[in-house]
């Protein structure tokens, strides 16, 4: 016997974009790829955009090997996957935005490579580009089109920088010190000249060089930020609250749900992975250890009762939680499985055995 999944089903048809934030560790890229083969396996044609997957999981979607490239999953066609990979990323937005010429003299630059690499929110903003480009309509290439796309994030913190990211880019390009950089008299030119004896002239002509390029980019950037944020808000964009049932798991997931309300983002769903979820139709008495039998019987019966105990406060944290932190869709019980997922069938079959909190 399995649960009704028809409300889930219903909810899941009519998401194009789905956003998988969590604390660190919780199961937000296993989630992710979850919904992504279970979507797929429902006819809709899906991309999940995961980061940095266990290897497990990553040859499960066919994604073994270093490259970003979307690639098609084998065994569920209509599913893709990538993985999210900021340094090629980068690169990839600098050709899609820029000629070939205006590209490669970015590339090469190594105040590019440096920022591309390092600069902290580098990550959510390629995020952010890559989730602009996949999600576009009108397309001048003949890259395909998706009815559902499955963002993954990193771990709390970086998961509000994805949000923040594409108003920050903006900002920053328009901000005095791209123009400071790049002033040809004045007192900032003079700065600039004193940096190159101090760095080594090339240093900061190469700085300069790059904050030059981005400059002449920056209407593109610009506008490509807002429609990603309008995206992030759109009716059939949800945002899912990935959390384990644990009580200082519980306490981060709590605090990112503030913290995204505060942004004016509203959870669709929650998920509670690995939970223990009983059979449909059981509840989850809490047995007082039965008289008689041997020392054995005894002793199963104390495993029973405190692992029941268990439960039993784990599914009282959970109902205790979604009063406090709503969501607009309802809240999950995901499985806990013996192993780690290792091919799509499992995948598809993790997110199939979904329970709504409230049959619990
Ligand atoms: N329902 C589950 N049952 C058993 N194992 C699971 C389940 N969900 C996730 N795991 C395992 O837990 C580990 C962490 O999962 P995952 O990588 O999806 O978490 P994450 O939230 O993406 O982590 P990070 O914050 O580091 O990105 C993995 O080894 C994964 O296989
Ligand atoms: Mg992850």
């Amino acid at each position: 016997m399995t649960h009704d999944t028809s409300s889930f089903d219903t909810w899941l048809d009519g998401q194009q974009l789905i956003v998988a934030v969590g604390p660190g560790g919780v199961g937000k890229t296993t989630s992710a790829a979850a919904l992504g083969a279970y979507a797929a396996s429902r006819g809709k044609k899906t991309l999940v955009l995961t980061i940095d997957p266990a290897r497990r999981l990553a040859s499960a979607l066919g994604l073994d090997g270093l490259s970003d490239a979307v690639k098609v999953v084998p065994a569920l066609p209509a599913l893709s996957a990538a993985m999210l990979d900021t340094k090629s990323s980068y690169d990839d937005l600098m050709r899609r935005i820029t000629t070939a010429e205006h590209a490669d003299r970015i590339l090469e630059n190594p105040a590019y490579r440096a920022f591309s690499k390092t600069m902290s929110q580098s990550h959510a903003y390629v995020a952010m580009e890559r989730l602009h480009y996949v999600t576009r309509k009108e397309r001048e290439d003949d890259a395909p089109t998706y009815d559902l796309v499955v963002l993954d994030t990193p771990p709390t913190s970086s998961a509000l920088d994805i949000l923040d990211a594409p108003g920050r880019l903006a900002r920053f390009l328009d901000e005095r010190i791209v123009e400071w950089f790049l002033a040809t008299e004045g007192p900032s030119a003079r700065a600039v000249k004193l940096l190159g004896r101090a760095l080594g002239s090339s240093t900061v002509e190469e700085i300069v060089k790059f904050f030059q390029a981005l400059a002449d980019l920056r209407e593109g950037f610009a506008s490509r930020a807002q429609e990603t944020i309008a995206l992030l808000r759109e009716e059939t964009t949800a945002f899912v609250l990935v959390t384990a049932p644990r009580t200082t798991t519980l306490a981060a997931a709590k605090t990112l749900h503030e913290e995204l309300s505060s942004r004016e983002i509203n959870v669709d769903a929650i998920f509670f992975n690995r939970a223990f979820v009983p059979e449909p139709g059981t509840f989850l008495p809490v047995h007082a250890p039965e008289e008689g039998g041997d020392e054995l019987a005894a002793a199963l019966r104390t495993v029973r009762a405190e692992v029941y105990g268990q439960n039993a406060h784990a599914i009282g944290e959970m109902k205790k939680f979604v009063t406090r932190a709503s969501s607009q869709n309802g809240a999950w019980l995901l499985p806990e499985r013996d192993a780690d997922v290792r091919d799509v069938d499992e995948l598809k079959g993790l997110m199939g055995s979904v329970v709504p909190l409230t049959a619990v």
